[in-house]
């Protein structure tokens, strides 16, 4: 049975100040996801602290939100056959020194924060996150 799943993806600061973003986007789109929607933008911290609540009690958190929110990322809602898992193989372990040959962040990543790519890791939270960047 056809499981077609729609899935947000961030591009982090590190690759977009590294003008990855459209190298990376053609790696979505030649794996077979859909960009249904993307926008490039700057989080507020307040707003990386919202987008990353689920991670507010571990020690990385404040480190995460400074992060995230210290230059412009590009965010997307990827669609495709089970696109959460699917993205998930493709970006490959969250620490890219660990991550698999091919994957984005072994391509990409300098480092666990610096892990260029985000992507939503269950169904209930790729809706929470659709609706956090997409919701008007
Ligand atoms: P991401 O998939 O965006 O989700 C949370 C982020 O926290 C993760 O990628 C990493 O960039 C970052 N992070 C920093 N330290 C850790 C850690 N020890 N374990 C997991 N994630 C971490």
């Amino acid at each position: 049975m056809s499981n077609i799943e729609q899935t947000l993806s961030i591009i982090k600061p590190d690759a977009v100040e590294r003008n990855l973003d459209i190298e990376i986007k053609s790696i979505f789109q030649n794996q077979g996801f859909k960009i249904v929607k993307e926008k490039k933008l700057k989080l507020e911290k307040s707003e990386a602290e919202q987008f990353y609540k689920v991670h507010e009690t571990k020690p990385f958190y404040n480190d995460l939100c400074e992060y995230l929110s210290s230059g412009t990322i590009v965010v997307m809602i990827l669609e495709k056959e089970n696109a959460i898992k699917s993205n998930r193989n493709l970006m490959g372990a969250t620490d890219p020194h660990k991550a698999e040959e091919g994957t984005i962040r072994k391509l990409y990543g300098k480092s666990i924060d610096k892990n260029s790519v985000h992507g939503s890791d269950s169904p209930e939270n790729a809706k929470i996150e659709i609706d956090f960047f997409f919701k008007n």
